[in-house]
């Protein structure tokens, strides 16, 4: 029996467009994956090619409108599927700038812990212990925010956030 599809439509080139903010998908708290069958493994493919085009360090399932826990990450030549991933120990602090595609040009200071441990999910439901220091863990913990419908500039100042929201307003022609 064949489980529910990820993606509705593939788009014909193989690459996903990246929802800018204010899309209110962003804002969404995603569902767990609960099947991993092919389907699922040829989202995380797309995934990782609209990444790759959109020249970026790592994309979330809702940033391409599916609500559902998966991310991907490519950095340092290594690459990380994330499917319904946990944060299960952090230790220390880092600081450090941070940006997001679907913020183009936006870039702000960003707290993080310094060092993560995280259980997930591999394609095929196994669950994986990996465990990520300075940018890795800061770009592990940015993805699985995504999926939480937490959003980089939700760290920051109500000033800060706020100029950033008329910014992106002005570019997205959006009211607020
Ligand atoms: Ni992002």
């Amino acid at each position: 029996m064949s489980g529910e599809t990820i993606l509705t439509s593939k788009p014909s080139d193989g690459i996903l467009e990246v929802l800018k903010y204010p899309d209110p998908r962003l804002k969404k708290i995603s569902e767990p994956v609960t099947v991993f069958d092919n389907d699922l493994a040829e989202f995380v493919k797309i995934l990782f090619s609209s990444m790759r085009v959109h020249d970026g360090v790592g994309l979330a399932a809702p940033q391409v409108g599916v609500l559902k826990k998966v991310a991907v990450i490519e950095y340092d030549g290594k690459s990380y599927v994330l499917i319904n991933p946990k944060v299960t120990d952090q230790k220390g602090i880092q600081e450090g700038e941070e940006g997001c595609l679907s913020f183009p040009g936006i870039y702000a200071h960003v707290t993080r812990p310094k060092w993560v441990k995280i259980e997930t999910q591999d394609l095929n439901g196994e669950t994986h212990t990996i465990e990520g220091e300075d940018y890795t863990a800061r770009a592990f913990l940015h993805e699985m925010d995504h999926l939480n419908g937490k959003l980089f500039i939700d760290y920051l100042s109500n000033l800060k956030r706020n100029a950033i929201k008329k910014k992106t307003a002005k570019h997205t022609g959006g009211h607020f």
